[in-house]
């Protein structure tokens, strides 16, 4: 709770610590409301600290038991100590501090620091966790081998984990309680400690690493919930071996642990050796997950695994250096899953999310830069902008540097920063010795927040037999950052000709171009010759630069591209952008305009039988109404935007009724439920033609959709077809609804989907039914995946409904976030930061925003969370 204003940190301001600890030994006797923690720190004065400096170590609420120094009970006077901060003055430059705290483990509902989920013990320390267990300089630059000895009752807590390998274990006799000793041999920042002590079962599994190292791997999870754990293990086993082949990292320790909990506040926490994950993103069965949930959980399980390098090993010197772990290890995530499915469709889906949501950051108040220079709760930068961007940024030096040039800098920063808390400077740094490439203005793309904007207008000259591009680039304003400069971009491009091909790029210099431009000039212009025939350009191929794109394309040049690219990223982007054209006047305009070239190009797609049907299904998805507001920009209606999206969905499913119709029939796919990319692709596409179909709305259209929710045999088809049914106001719809609560009544998990999908019901007695939905026994205020799934579904994901003309979605809103924040102020603020947008409404709604956002600034006893959410949105 704050009493003023949360004070600025800002990275100008870092100096290293004044004291290292070289070792910390835990001795942790769990206890429901009375866990005892007894911390022995090896503390040392850091050569490069402030000469004579106190030891300052942070705390977050802790109850101080007792002190002692060298084994020697420290007296009043010696230290000052407050549930905040210890402060300790001592003669020697080396010493033992050993303290003792009292922890209530039940009474946490941060879930930071140690708390219970359902009965069992765990902790979350990232970012500022290990200081609510005991007093430490809780900060990441600060590198200790940890051991951790952990006693609990052996009934409550058979299980007891810890990071490192486990050195023994056994009873203590005659109490009914039993310990275990873990060690970890790598130095690591305290964000990084974690423990876990439950009544769990284990799903083993075994790895040998490339170099011949046994792994024990172990996936625990809520006792009955064995059967959910294979495909986490597969993909756990599948990324240990490609961060061996893609990055030449292997595993380091024997035993790897994944925990699975349902209270969690984020998806996934990469402890050493000991994940602890949001249980979404570990259990599934073909009766329980949806092909989606299948892709996340691979993702995410690499993810973490990826992090024991990329973070652990090599972490960060510091909060501001977030993107240093958590950038890269999205763009190894990504290049995973791209390997292990379809890599456009895995790039596609990939710029879908980055534009839904970093863009959409990039462009309202809460907008800032990929490292950030200054924060006041760190916890409010676990963004789209610092994991998403992030990524697209690497994925730019990857661009620039060339799939060779990027592996050796991989791999001179793995060699050079082992052990290290590291910065962006020396991670660029080994890209540029590596490579002998200045990165001086690349880097620019960390420090300037903003999504530029790319205007290109191309132009032939037949008897030259030249085409030239004129680029010009901008970024836009943010907060903070009035005035921008021009970046290095790369810019993947092809001319295609008329037969579809690309022709060969040589510069008026006669410089041959590699498919990448590098823009760096607010204005420039390229010559290309030896152009025989007008080609049409084929811009940001693959979206190689993370910019806003605005072409002088035809719609002709469109359709083209949409049939011919051999990008395919263009080609669903030359579609998706025909469909953006139409819905942005439609919009504005109140009536689609003409559109038979999106329906032409939409048909062609459809009937090619070459076409992947992932690919397909993500092209004849149209753009969602938060991306065509984010187009829109300023004087957002979102009714409108609604009505003109519902207009062009009627169209094409009028135009292509047949065309659906063969394919939902051609898309059948027989035979046991498998979760891999190629069956997925046939069910999306089946999903999306059932969709179109039921458009009309016809009592035959609903009958049959409610007969193929009946027949389902799994999630994918029976989610998928009940969010065909839940669009139409229908018995069919209540029918199914119902149906689906019955059945999964017990399962939170699939309930959270049931409850997410009427959230996003695009009608005005939607509100209502949320209100009612949270008096259900399955709906609890305590867990984050049901408030996310629940109100977190309307503020995000139905526009038309949060931002209701009366200003009711609002206030439900901020009537969640201040009972939530007392609670959970870190959930609060994330549900609070759906406001991110609100300046790009029409000035009545605008206006509603506005206000709601006062009263959470104005109200009393604000967690530093909400409070800086609140006031940077109204900044
Ligand atoms: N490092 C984790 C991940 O991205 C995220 C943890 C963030 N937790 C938090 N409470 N802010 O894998
Ligand atoms: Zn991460």
């Amino acid at each position: 709770m704050r009493d003023a204003e949360p004070q600025p940190v800002r990275l100008a301001d870092y100096r290293p610590p004044d004291w290292l600890v070289d070792t910390v030994d835990l001795d942790i006797s769990l206890h429901p409301s009375a866990t005892r923690v007894v911390a022995r720190l090896a503390l040392r004065r850091n050569p490069e600290g402030e000469a004579g400096a106190p030891v300052v170590l942070d705390g977050d609420g802790l109850v101080l038991v007792r002190l002692a120094l060298d084994g020697k009970p420290a007296a009043g006077g010696a230290f000052d100590a407050s549930p905040d901060r210890l402060t300790l003055t001592p003669s020697a430059d080396r010493f033992l501090l050993e303290v003792e705290t009292l922890l209530d483990p039940t009474a946490n509902t941060q879930l930071m620091g140690l708390y219970r989920t359902g009965g069992t013990y765990c902790t979350q320390c990232e970012p500022e966790g290990f200081r609510r267990i005991t007093y430490f300089p809780d900060r990441s630059d600060v590198l200790a081998v940890y051991t951790t000895r952990i006693e609990a009752d052996r009934d409550a807590a058979p299980v007891l984990l810890g990071n490192g390998n486990l050195l023994r274990n056994g009873p203590i006799a005659g109490t009914g309680r039993h310990y275990a000793v873990w060690h970890d041999p790598w130095p690591k920042p305290s964000y990084l400690f974690a423990l876990v002590g439950g009544r769990l079962a284990k799903v083993p599994g075994h790895f040998v690493t490339a170099s011949g190292r046994p792994v024990d791997l172990g996936i625990y999870v809520e006792e009955g919930k064995q059967d959910r754990a294979g495909y986490a293990m597969d993909a756990l086993r599948r990324s240990m071996r490609w961060d061996e082949t893609a990055f030449g990292r292997e595993y380091d320790l024997d035993v790897f642990n994944i925990v699975a909990v349902s209270d969690f506040n984020m998806g996934a926490m990469e402890n050493k050796g000991l994940n602890v994950f949001n249980d979404k993103y570990v259990l599934a069965s073909p009766e329980t997950a949806t092909d989606a949930d299948y892709a996340n959980i691979e993702a995410i399980i690499a993810h973490e695994y990826f992090h024991n390098w990329t973070g652990n090993r090599i972490t960060c010197r510091d909060w501001f250096q977030l993107c240093l772990k958590e950038g890269l290890t999205v763009f190894r995530d990504q290049e995973f899953s791209a390997d292990q499915r379809s890599r456009p469709v895995k790039r596609i889906a990939d710029v879908r999310l980055l534009k839904a949501q970093q863009f959409v950051e990039d462009a309202g108040p809460l907008a800032h830069p990929v490292r950030p220079e200054m924060y006041r709760e760190i916890n409010n930068f676990y963004t789209a902008t610092v994991y998403e961007k992030g990524a697209e940024v690497v994925r730019m030096l990857k661009a620039l540097l060339g799939e060779a040039g990027f592996r050796a800098g991989m791999d001179l920063y793995f060699a050079r920063h082992d052990g290290d808390a590291a910065t962006i400077e020396d991670f660029l740094a080994c890209f540029a010795e590596a490579t002998g490439r200045d990165l001086a203005h690349f880097a620019l793309w960390y420090a300037q927040s903003g999504t530029p904007r790319l205007d290109v207008a191309g132009s032939y000259d037949e008897a030259a037999g030249t085409y030239r591009l004129d680029v010009v680039q901008s970024t836009p304003p943010t907060p903070g950052q009035p005035t921008k400069a021009p970046l290095l971009i790369p810019l993947a491009l092809g001319l295609v000709g008329p037969n579809g091909h690309d022709l060969p790029l040589v510069l008026a210099d006669g410089t041959p171009v590699e498919g990448v431009l590098e823009v760096t000039q607010e204005k420039q212009s390229f010559v290309f010759t030896g152009v025989g025939t007008r080609p049409v350009a084929s811009l940001n191929r693959g979206f190689s630069a993370s910019v806003n794109l605005v072409t002088d394309l035809s719609t002709d040049d469109l359709v083209f591209l949409a049939a011919h690219d051999r990008d395919p990223f263009n080609r669903f982007d030359a579609i998706q952008a025909l469909a953006v054209q139409l819905l942005k006047r439609g919009a504005a305009e109140g009536t689609l305009p003409p559109h038979a070239a999106l329906l032409d190009a939409a048909r062609r797609l459809l009937e090619d039988g070459a076409l992947d049907p992932a690919f397909k299904a993500q092209a004849l998805a149209l753009p969602g109404e938060n991306e065509i507001a984010r187009e829109i920009g300023t004087q957002v209606d979102p009714d409108a935007v609604h009505a003109a999206r519902r207009a062009l969905r009627r169209a094409l499913a009028q135009a292509l009724t047949d065309g659906f119709a063969a394919t939902y029939a051609a898309m059948d796919t027989p035979g046991p439920y498998r979760p891999d990319a190629a069956s997925a692709g046939r069910r999306a596409l089946r999903t999306l033609s059932l969709d179109y179909l039921t458009v009309p709305g016809t009592p035959d259209a609903l009958q049959r959709a409610l007969a193929r929710y009946r027949a389902a045999d799994n999630m994918t088809d029976r989610f998928g077809t009940l969010a065909v049914l839940a669009q139409h106001d229908s018995p069919e719809r209540r029918e199914a609804l119902d149906d689906f609560y019955v059945r999964f009544e017990k399962d939170p998990l699939v309930i959270d989907k049931w409850l997410s999908l009427q959230a996003q019901i695009p009608e005005a007695g939607t509100l209502d039914r949320v209100r009612a939905l949270m008096l259900l026994p399955v709906f609890s205020m305590s867990n984050p995946n049901r408030v996310r799934a629940l109100v977190g579904a309307l503020a995000t994901g139905n526009p038309t409904q949060f931002n209701r003309p009366d200003g009711a979605g609002y206030d439900f809103l901020v009537d969640v976030v201040l009972t939530l924040d007392a609670k959970n102020p870190q959930l609060a603020s994330r549900l609070l930061s759906a406001f991110k947008t609100w300046r790009q409404l029409e000035p009545k709604r605008a206006a509603l925003a506005e206000r709601a956002l006062r009263k959470v600034a104005d109200a009393p006893g604000l967690s530093d969370d909400v409070a800086d959410i609140a006031l940077r949105a109204l900044g």
